[in-house]
């Protein structure tokens, strides 16, 4: 015996939820929330630290103090680290990163490394 055909309702309902949130949830894209922003910083000591420097003063790759970085725009800043810099060991960021997190790195640094 089927069931009642009415049984399968709700369930089309849940199937049907997400898509009509989805852009509410891809609307303005926000800043990282702290649980992020946390992993950011881990992946800045971590990873970008490998290479800028565990104070981020410089090695392989230049120094990221806000000093040093004063003279470059937060665009020039955030495309270098989601797309790198061809031709140098830079490497692009882009499939870890959202540009939103990337933004958020460079103001970040620019903090000389503080929270806001
Ligand atoms: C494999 C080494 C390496 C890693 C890992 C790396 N970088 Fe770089 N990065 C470089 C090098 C080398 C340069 C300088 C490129 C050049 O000569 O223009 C650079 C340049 C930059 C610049 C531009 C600075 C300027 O003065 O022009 C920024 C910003 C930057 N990196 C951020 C990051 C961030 C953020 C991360 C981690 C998410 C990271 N980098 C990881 C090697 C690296």
């Amino acid at each position: 015996m089927r069931p009642p055909p009415l049984l399968a309702l709700p369930l089309l309902a849940a199937l049907a939820a997400p898509a009509c949130a989805a852009p509410a949830a891809s609307a303005p894209a926000a800043p990282p929330g702290p649980a992020r922003q946390a992993e950011l910083v881990h992946l800045l000591r971590q990873d970008c630290g490998a290479c800028h420097g565990m104070r981020l003063k410089g090695g392989l790759g230049s120094s990221l103090l806000p000093a040093d970085i004063a003279g470059l725009d937060d665009d020039t800043l955030v495309k270098t680290i989601l797309d790198g810099r061809p031709g140098t060991p830079m490497p692009p960021w882009r499939p870890f990163l959202s540009e939103e997190e990337a933004r958020w790195l460079v103001g970040y640094l620019r903090r000389g490394g503080k929270d806001e």
